[in-house]
């Protein structure tokens, strides 16, 4: 059966994947109550259509940090991706470059920053968690700097690693332990099973490279989970500036004075999110967020935001209430996960034809002249 929808990709994701994989995909925090709430916010945002307008041609274009883009979209930082599929990042960032988008790398990915180099063709840029040896941050970005990464995504909503009780209830562990409930599970996903047997477990080789570890995700995942720098302050925006030379980007801002923080302190650009719903629960929505934040700092940098976009017609949204651009975190791994290479590309393009029907039944063909006056709470 075609697939249609992002919604489509999920199912098939969920068929394709042993459950510890899907659920680490899809997971929320707690009672994931913060997830559902970003997706069904968009919900509760209608629309003003205008009629008898000339929308013959459609301008869904936009510009990030100097960057021409088909639309104000870009493939969001997400770790791990490899249990998806062998050289995920690689395949996630052509999907991006081909489809005029740019591709953000995780501190936590599986493919090295050089073979996503050489693989993508569009803009790259790099996604930063800071551990307690600041030198490993340091060489990350002194790495990405030199593979021509050019935008900075620090993010600030991950001190600790949310409650994911999916983790305790799966077994889900790094290094995984091959307990029987985790055998059966693998054993019942066979093409997965082939592909990941003949391509191994991925490893996070980034960080491996970057602290000088082997690549032995045992010591990895200690480094990720217990290493973490708690104690990292606004202050410390001044330290990544010294060792980045382009914008510099916070994500995860939850809240109207954090905002206004992030530009105080100087940042070229802040992500609206909760983190998918996987950290704080019943953190706030980024799109219920956003109006008041555009109001507090719009006029002065680039706001983006993410979390729930499944449906073009949440981007217009988006736009729509002061976004400069948004995110995508599950969607495109969900086409990954099920198709490969091509299903990543088939979700952008999902959300790209959605996105130019929106536009066009709206009445309001160029995308960057959304207003406020284009949408209405339902
Ligand atoms: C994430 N996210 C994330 N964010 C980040 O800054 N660094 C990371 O390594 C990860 N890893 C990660 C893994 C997985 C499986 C998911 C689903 C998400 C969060 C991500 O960038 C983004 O904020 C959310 O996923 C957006 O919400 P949606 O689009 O998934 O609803």
């Amino acid at each position: 059966m075609p697939l249609a929808t992002v919604s489509d990709w999920r199912a098939a994701a969920r068929r394709r994947l042993p459950r510890f994989a899907f659920d680490y995909l899809e997971g929320g925090a707690e009672d994931g109550r913060a997830m559902a709430r970003n997706e069904s916010a968009f919900g509760r945002i209608g629309f003003v259509p205008r009629s008898l307008v000339d929308v013959a041609n459609v301008d869904m274009t936009a510009t990030l940090y100097g960057q021409q883009l088909a639309m104000p979209v870009a493939v969001g930082p997400t770790g791990l991706n490899g249990l998806y599929r062998p050289q995920a990042e690689e395949k996630l960032a052509r999907a991006a470059g081909r489809a005029g988008l740019p591709f953000v790398l995780s501190t936590a990915s599986t493919s090295r920053i050089e073979s996503v180099r050489a693989a993508a063709c569009g803009p790259l840029w790099l996604q930063l968690y800071v551990q307690n040896d600041r030198r490993i941050a340091e060489r990350w970005m002194a790495k990405a700097r030199s593979c021509g990464f050019s935008v900075l995504l620090i993010t600030v909503d991950t001190p600790v690693a949310g409650t994911r009780d999916h983790y305790r209830r799966n077994g889900f562990t790094l290094p995984l332990r091959w307990t029987p409930r985790l055998l059966l599970d693998i054993a019942r996903h066979p093409r997965w099973c082939l592909s990941t047997g003949v391509h191994g477990m991925p490893q996070m080789v980034n960080l491996a490279d970057c602290s000088e570890q082997r690549a032995d995700i045992t010591t990895q995942a200690a480094t990720m989970a217990q290493e973490m720098n708690r104690s990292l302050t606004w202050t410390d925006l001044a330290w990544l500036r010294r060792h980045w030379n382009g914008p510099v980007v916070v994500k995860g801002i939850g809240c109207v004075d954090d905002a206004r923080l992030a530009r105080q302190y100087g940042a070229d650009g802040i992500v609206l999110s909760n983190h998918g719903g996987r950290q704080l629960e019943d953190a706030p929505t980024a799109i219920e967020l956003l109006a008041a934040v555009v109001d507090a700092v719009g006029g002065s940098m680039p706001v983006l935001m993410d979390g729930g976009i499944r449906r073009g017609s949440a981007v217009a949204k988006a736009v729509a209430l002061g976004a400069s651009g948004v995110l995508l975190g599950r969607a495109p791994l969900y086409g990954l996960a099920a198709g490969d290479e091509a299903g990543a590309e088939e979700v952008l393009a999902i959300l790209r034809r959605e996105l130019e029907v929106t536009l066009r039944l709206l009445g309001r063909p160029v995308l960057r002249e959304l207003g406020r006056s284009d949408v209405t709470r339902i």
